[in-house]
């Protein structure tokens, strides 16, 4: 399996850490007075065969500095999935975990553990880099690489020893990405050249030439204008289709108009809410959610 991100094949059940029972019901946390039930998050579970990603009591500090708290929830297939929650509330903190990207922030200390499709990612027989052509990344400010178009979407790819027909990866993948009919006639010249928002389908081409499983998205669109924020947004339904998208947006209309599901984070890395984004929108369990959304604070 060339395509394995296990360094070595090992059998993924035979789990050297103990498998946390995921139980939603108990917390620790004590109720003061005048704060009942919102110290409860409300998480709707996603069973675990619809799940592609769970993560499970995952916690982060950057030295005595707590960033996220217990994060228990399953993101489904072929959803997408929004993150949510006032600036610092550990949302970017918590895409990171999904693909080892904090491995590279010396500071971040991780416990708990993450699932993809049932293997602890962070096992020691995963190698990150293998793991990240799954489960993709996209950033804020567009970073493609000096290169030209083309080798920046069959950069993976190449990493990865791929064989097969090049050049019908490279159309798939800018294709897939709403970018092929406005590249297809300058694929040697450089990414970047394009426009802010043609940089950003390039990078989204460049996550998904690889054929990953997951899409996570760092606010992917708060750096353009909102012409090419449309159809980014345009781009993220379609993706769904195939992939697993997650996206952390500080935009709540666009959070609303794009996903699936939503996750609320709240101050202090608590994830308060996960569920249908109608349902979070409209009638959210959490009084702390109701305000946030309604623009009270945050
Ligand atoms: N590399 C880092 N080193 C130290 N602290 C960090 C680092 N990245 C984030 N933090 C801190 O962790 C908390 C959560 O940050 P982040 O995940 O970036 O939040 P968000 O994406 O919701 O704005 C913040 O208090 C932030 O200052
Ligand atoms: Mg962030």
């Amino acid at each position: 399996m060339s395509d394995s991100y296990h360094i070595q094949e090992t059998d993924a059940d035979s789990s050297s850490s103990p498998d946390p029972t995921p139980d939603d019901s108990s917390t620790d946390d004590t109720v003061r007075p005048g704060e009942t039930d919102d110290l409860v998050p409300t998480i709707e579970d996603v069973p675990e065969s619809q799940s592609v990603i769970r993560s499970e009591d995952l916690t982060v500090h950057y030295g005595d500095e707590q960033a996220l708290q217990s994060v228990t929830v399953g993101i489904p297939e072929r959803e997408v999935t929004a993150i949510i929650g006032p600036s610092g509330c550990g949302k970017s903190t918590y895409l990171r975990c999904l693909n080892r990207m904090n491995d590279m922030i010396d500071a971040a200390k991780i416990s708990g553990t993450v699932r993809f499709r049932g293997t602890d990612i962070y096992a020691e027989d995963i190698d990150p880099v293998a793991l990240r052509r799954k489960i993709g990344m996209v950033f804020q400010k567009p970073n493609p690489f000096p290169k030209s178009i083309y080798d920046n979407v069959a950069y993976g790819l190449k990493i990865q020893g791929f064989e097969g027909d090049m050049d019908a990866r490279v159309e798939e993948a800018l294709r897939n990405a709403a970018l092929w009919d406005e590249v297809k006639d300058q694929l040697d010249s450089s990414g970047l050249d394009l426009s802010g928002g043609q940089q950003q389908r390039l990078c989204i081409a460049r996550a998904i030439a690889p054929d990953p499983e997951v899409v996570l998205m760092d606010e992917p669109a708060s750096a353009l204008d909102p012409v090419a924020t449309a159809k980014v947004e345009d781009l993220i339904a379609d993706l769904s289709e195939q992939y697993t998208v997650i996206i952390v947006t500080h935009n709540m209309q666009q959070a609303a108009r794009i996903s699936d599901k939503t996750a609320v984070f709240l101050t202090g890395g608590q994830l308060v809410e996960f569920g249908n984004t109608d349902q979070i929108f409209e009638n959210p369990e959490n009084q702390r959610v109701e305000d946030y959304i309604t623009g009270k604070f945050g």
